[in-house]
Formats: C-alpha cells, structure tokens, sequence
C-alpha cells in the first residue's frame, strides 16, 4: 500500500512518479538521455539504454554511465524533497550490466533545506556555455562544492595555477580541433543537433550553444554546428570561470556511476546558489589525452569531468 510520505498527503508513489519524471532534467553527454527508468512495485528501476549510445565519442560507455548517475542523483533528491529516505542498491545484478541501480523507500524524512534548494534547481539548472561574469568567489561555496562532490565519492579538483589552467585549456583545444577533423565523429555528433525549431525533448539545440567566433578562445566550446558554430570570444571583463576536475580513484562502472552522482550533485549545489557550469569534456574522450591528465593534473585519479564554473551575466545556473 502506498504509504503517506508528509502531512501535504503525497504517497510515496507519487513521490516515486515525480522523481522518475525529474530525471529527465538531468544533465547527459550531448543530451542523449541514455537512461531507461521505471517505476516497479516500490521501486525505482534505472538501466543504461544502449541505443543512445555514442559509439564513437564513448565507446566504453563512460559518458553514458555518468549520465545516468546524474539522474540517479536527481532521483534521490526528489524522492527527499517529497518526505520519501531513498535506500540504494547499485549494480544489483552482474549478469545484467544494463541495469545499473535501484532505490527503494526507507521510510520518512523531513526535507531539509539543502534537498528542498537541490530540488528547487533540478529544473532551473542548465549547462551553460561560453563565459561567465565572474568566477566563483565564495570560499564557503567552493567549499560546499567540494564536500558535495567527496559526499558522492568523487573529488573535485578546482585548478588555481594560472599556468595549469593554460595547459589544460591547450588539452581541450587540442582534442576539440583534431576532433573537428574526425568523420564519423562529426556524423555521430549531427545526429544529436537538433536545428531551429526542433523541439524534440533530447540531443542539442541550435538556441543552445553561442554563435560566436573563437579565435581567441582559452576553451573552446564543441562544436555541435560542424563549423557553422563556433566556441565563444574571450571578451574583455569576462571570465573563464572557475576551472575544475572531477575525480575518482578507481575507473570502473560503479566509479562512473558514483562520478555522475557526484556531478549532479556538485551542479545542484551550484545552481542552488546561483552559480553555472560549462562542460569540456573533449579530452576525456582521446585515450592518450584522458591518461596524461590522469597522471599530471588528478595525481594518478582518473578525471571523469573537465568544467568551468561561475556566474552568468544574467545570474541563471
Ligand atoms: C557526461 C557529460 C558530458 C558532457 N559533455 C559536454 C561537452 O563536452 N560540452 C558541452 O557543451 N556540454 C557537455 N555536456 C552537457 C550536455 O550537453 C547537457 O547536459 C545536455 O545538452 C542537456 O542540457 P542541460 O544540461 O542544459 O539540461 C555534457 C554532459 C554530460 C553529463
């Protein structure tokens, strides 16, 4: 029987529905949306939906698999934000590696602030694109961030080193450049832009990546318009953002897993307090690239997120 999860009478299958329906707020790779999410008998199923898979970006399905735990995030906190304590089983069954968790309710809780601000910002938060009106300057906030992404598993590594930062831009820049070149990525890539008028609820856009030239770009946006689109100018009074890795110390499933938890998580919290992230995930996805920024930016920790993160001229996250 449907149990009552707060005075306002929402039942925990409610709070099941409207969680199942908040993932799809998520953040994914190219906005493929590559989960399968159904709601069973007192619980809530999440599976990896191969189809919307980008063989050729992702051929390990890392990308994929950190999509699906930014929704499994975004499941957890509905369900906290409803009264609902989700208890949470990962990768349940070895012989169904599509399956990847599963979250049962463990009874009531009273929403504290920090679910109902999270919860507040899963429809409100948009990846943004191009630079920021400043960097991320509260100590408290970065902090916040920090202990956001360690609570999931995960670390965040903001960069400081002006020099590193240039190194790093030079990493995104080359992956996002020889990519360019590279056929059957481009093809992948056009299958999930969507043009004006589109409104097909996955894959991007065109309103939402800039027109704009980048000759002078530190980080270069990728390209979803195959030359037509460009990444962003470096303008002067704007930011680059506060640039940040997120880590893991191991490099499997359940590590991409924990990484898109962690992600969303750190999103949330950012956007709760009014902050943005872009995503240059360009070298994460050449193998040799991915490894030296193993080795000489994480310490050995594998990178499973490159992002900027600041405030927007317009003060949306
Ligand atoms: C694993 C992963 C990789 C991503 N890589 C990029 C990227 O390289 N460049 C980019 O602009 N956005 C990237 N994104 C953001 C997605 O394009 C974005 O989440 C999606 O289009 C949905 O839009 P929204 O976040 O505004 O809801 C990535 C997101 C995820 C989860």
């Amino acid at each position: 029987m449907a149990m009552d999860t707060r005075d306002t009478g929402t039942t925990r299958d409610e709070a099941f529905s409207a969680a199942a329906r908040a993932a799809e707020h998520a953040p994914s790779v190219c906005n493929t949306r590559p989960w399968a999410i159904s709601v069973e008998a007192g619980r809530i199923v999440l599976g990896a939906d191969p189809e919307r898979g980008l063989d050729v970006a992702d051929p390990l399905s890392r990308e994929l698999v950190l999509s699906c735990g930014a929704a499994l995030y975004t499941i957890r906190v509905a369900l906290r934000a409803h009264g609902v304590a989700p208890a949470l089983t990962v990768l349940p069954d070895p012989d169904l590696p599509g399956r990847l968790a599963e979250v049962t309710a463990e009874g009531r809780l009273e929403p504290d602030g920090a679910a109902q601000a999270q919860w507040a910002a899963v429809t409100r938060r948009r990846t943004h694109r191009g630079l920021f009106a400043s960097d991320v300057d509260d100590v408290r906030l970065v902090r916040a961030l920090l202990r956001a992404a360690a609570d999931e598993g995960a670390e965040l590594r903001p960069l400081t080193d002006e020099p590193l930062i240039r190194s790093l831009a030079g990493l995104v820049s080359a992956a996002e450049h020889l990519q360019r070149h590279d056929r059957e990525r481009s093809l992948e890539l056009a299958r999930w832009v969507r043009p004006p008028g589109d409104r097909a609820p996955e894959g991007v856009h065109a309103e939402d990546f800039p027109d704009t030239s980048d000759a002078d770009s530190l980080f270069p946006g990728r390209d979803y318009g195959q030359g037509r689109v460009r990444g962003m100018l470096a303008v002067r009074g704007m930011a680059t953002g506060t640039v940040a890795l997120l880590t893991t110390a191991t490099d499997t499933r359940a590590a991409w897993l924990a990484a898109g938890q962690a992600l969303q998580r750190v999103l949330l919290t950012a956007a709760a307090a009014g902050v943005a992230a872009a995503f240059h995930t360009q070298p994460l996805e050449e193998p040799p690239l991915r490894a030296f920024l193993a080795e000489r930016f994480c310490e050995g920790a594998h990178p499973q997120m490159v992002m900027r993160l600041g405030r927007t001229a317009a003060g949306a996250a």
